[in-house]
């Protein structure tokens, strides 16, 4: 049993395979929080402790008690109006239009299997892989109930959390915040581990002491945005890649969201992971629920590599779906960056020849293939094949290019409109604009109001029209701007528009999986710009970045790796100079870099010389030999590329038998000292065979003293080391 109720103790634990998780209902029914942390037994109700402090108040119910204060104890859901002057997880406007929520134990029930989410996305798990634990809670006087969900799969070390609100109330109420997923600490000293960015530079990490005061990250954009991703790690100071405790937040949602981590005046810390407070205000009719999404917990007491390869193999597992999940990926080919807007069919199929002959697996037409969408200026909206730019129908576009032995693809980006469109002349209020304001645009485009349905089936129709005209075995699924100017023709309640405009969008993902299985969705968001783990639900990849410089990449791809798994990750070989940096690197460079996600490329190949296409065949024959690897194995991360000489990661098999080194030197100088990389995950004391040498290493000494990088001149050179465990016993 991985959910333990204990009826003398009133504990209710959680147990994974390395981790427990405990909470108490005390003796006022407030449900305290006792325990996160290594796996352990019994019961941690001595770990709280009771004062008289002065301004921390106490609840009626502890009667001349001073020192029970609900300012004090660590709590499962604090709320607003309990006498807990920290930052809250909840607050509610009641019917009396008052804040405050005393929210007590009132049931709690185990069942096997995980919790889904209507509407939503969520970690799915059958009864053999996972528990759920639902505890209700009410606040007695508002009738308000908050029903908090624990997904317990021990196998993966995670915990998933999430809570409904539900007005038993006679009158409406609206929710104002909402965090699911609150942790509560009452020792130590953290770091909170964070990923901020931008358009084209997305995920970079940040790690800052947790201290007095909130830290707080989070999106207004209603995505999840290049700015901060919805992730973040609370890490003891002393915590590396290999030891120390950490814990991991990752929301299960593709909207505005927010986190926060602070210090409180006893030195204690609380983390919070929920929805984005700005222009929410979510209203409730009598019975009416309001289910938050959900947040992915993990813990590690073994450092921030094994807790990256336990959201790793959860996602890859059980949150990505459809056929191609585990599998490898076809290696594709992109046409944004090899000619933009600016193409003909027959430029289209001449460079799928291209394509075919090196190896390359999958055709993708991006950008500029409908209405007249032939600049950012035009033709959002207008889901209408251009034959006359094709020269042709979409189906017999697909069909040549099947006929060569590639798959094909399309780009789309359902949830856009340009202005200059024939359905925003038809429907100018499907767009977000308030009335009496002029909008903000951005790439001249504006965004579809996805909280109406009757907006969302008809885009929804006209992309399937589309699909259905050809063999299309894979999308691209874009959204270009950040949401501005919330405004629903449909009702009053504006706060809850953004919240709707994601159960919209999910909505139409839901259908478009549902209806075509085996196509494979790639997400994108002015490349990175929605990666989170909302959307693995729906695209078990997500183009990683607009920016294909590799250099650039390999700190892009260094912050996504310690929340998302590499085969979510869009990854391509671009042109050199790169179009973003004018950044000059070697063919086999870009492929060090594009090896760690999912492979593909990106540019002109009717401009390369032969001996680069050449080395582009020789490089998908590499990548394909070790792809299994790399998709499934468990990544390290060996440096970090924002401060080191050399970036370098490792993929090893889950059985340690076979392992795949890659590094790029960053820096360059005359007689340089020697970096030495040192491999992890290998089995100790064995012998490995680096495959492209023949020569044969013990595996302890490579791991303790590394392998040196070649000192070599010439900026951004990468190499790789193949090892395959050759004698278990150590001898050579
Ligand atoms: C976004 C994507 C690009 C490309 C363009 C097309 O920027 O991230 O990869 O698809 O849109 O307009």
């Amino acid at each position: 049993m991985s959910i333990v109720y204990d009826k003398a103790q009133k504990t209710l634990t959680l147990h994974t395979k390395n981790t427990t998780y405990q909470m108490q209902i005390d003796r006022y029914g407030f449900l305290l929080h006792l325990y996160y942390g290594k796996r352990a037994d019994g019961c941690m109700d001595y770990l709280l402790t009771f004062y008289d402090r002065g301004f921390s108040g106490n609840p009626y119910d502890a009667g001349k008690d001073k020192t029970y204060s609900m300012d004090a104890l660590p709590q499962e859901f604090p709320s607003l109006g309990t006498g807990d002057y920290r930052t809250p997880a909840c607050i509610i406007k009641n019917t009396d239009r008052t804040y405050s929520s005393d929210f007590r134990y009132v049931s709690h029930s185990i069942r096997e299997g995980k919790y889904s989410l209507k509407g939503l996305p969520a970690v799915y798990a059958d009864d053999s892989v996972a528990q759920t634990l639902e505890v209700v809670l009410e606040d007695r006087v508002s009738k308000v109930r908050a029903v908090l969900l624990y997904g317990v799969l021990p196998e993966y070390d995670v915990i998933t959390r999430s809570v409904k609100i539900v007005n038993a109330s006679a009158g409406h109420i609206s929710v104002k915040k909402l965090a699911p997923a609150c942790l509560d600490m009452v020792s130590g000293e953290y770091d909170f581990i964070t990923f901020y960015g931008r358009h084209a530079m997305e995920r970079n990490y940040q790690r800052l002491p947790v201290g007095h005061g909130v830290s707080k990250i989070g999106s207004l954009r209603g995505t999840s945005s290049h700015q901060y991703n919805p992730a973040v790690i609370l890490a003891e100071r002393e915590t590396t890649e290999e030891a120390g405790g950490c814990y991991a937040m990752s929301f299960v949602y593709s909207g505005g969201f927010q986190s926060e981590a602070g210090m409180d005046q006893y030195c204690q810390t609380r983390v919070l992971m929920g929805l984005c407070e700005e222009q929410f205000a979510y209203p409730l009719e009598p019975d009416e629920e309001f289910q938050a999404p959900e947040v992915i917990l993990s813990y590690s007491s073994e450092g921030l590599g094994r807790l990256s390869q336990n959201l790793h193999r959860c996602m890859r597992a059980h949150l990505c779906r459809g056929k191609y999940k585990e599998t490898v990926r076809p290696v594709l080919l992109n046409s944004w960056e090899a000619f933009y807007f600016d193409f003909t069919g027959d430029a289209l199929l001449k460079l799928a020849e291209q394509a075919a002959a090196l190896g390359i697996e999958m055709f993708v037409m991006d950008d500029g293939w409908f209405g007249n969408r032939d600049s950012e200026l035009r033709g959002l909206g207008d889901w209408e094949v251009n034959e006359e730019k094709l020269g042709c129908t979409l189906g017999e576009l697909s069909g040549k290019i099947n006929a060569m032995g590639l798959k094909f693809g399309i780009w789309i980006e359902p949830e856009m409109v340009n202005e200059d469109s024939e359905l925003y002349r038809e429907h100018p209020d499907w767009a977000f604009v308030i009335p009496g304001r002029r909008p903000n645009r951005s790439r001249h485009q504006l965004v579809l109001d996805f909280s109406r349905k009757e907006v969302v089936d008809y885009i929804y129709e006209k992309i399937c029209a589309v699909l259905d005209q050809g063999n299309v075995e894979y999308i691209k699924w874009d959204m270009n701007r950040s949401i501005a100017d919330v405004y629903s023709a449909t009702g009053d309640s504006q706060g809850r528009v953004l919240y709707d405009y994601v159960l919209g969008l999910y909505d139409f993902l839901e259908r478009i999986v549902q209806r075509y299985p085996d196509i494979l969705i790639e997400g994108c968001s002015g490349g990175g710009g929605r990666f989170d783990a909302g959307m693995l639900y729906y695209t078990p990849q997500i183009w990683c970045s607009d920016n294909t410089d590799a250099i650039d990449r390999l700190e892009i791809q260094y912050g996504t790796s310690f929340i998302y798994p590499v085969s979510s990750v869009g990854s391509h070989v671009s042109a050199s100079p790169n179009h973003q940096t004018g950044r000059v690197t070697s063919m086999k460079t870009r492929g060090v870099a594009a090896t760690a996600g999912t492979f593909g490329y990106e540019l002109n190949l009717n401009e390369l010389s032969d001996e680069e296409k050449e080395e582009i065949r020789g490089q998908i024959k590499e990548y394909k030999k070790h792809a299994r690897l790399v998709q499934q194995g468990l990544y390290y991360r060996l440096t970090n590329p924002q401060s080191a000489d050399t970036g370098a990661w490792e993929f090893v098999s889950e059985d340690g038998r076979e392992a795949l080194v890659q590094a790029v030197t960053i820096k360059q100088h005359a007689n340089m000292e020697v970096s030495y990389i040192k491999p992890r995950g290998l089995r100790e004391n064995t012998v490995y065979r680096e495959t492209e040498s023949g020569r044969k290493y013990n595996s302890t000494a490579l791991m303790e003293a590394g392998i040196p990088v070649p000192v070599e001149q010439g900026e951004y050179r990468a190499y790789q080391w193949h090892f395959v465990l050759e004698d278990e016993n150590g001898r050579k």
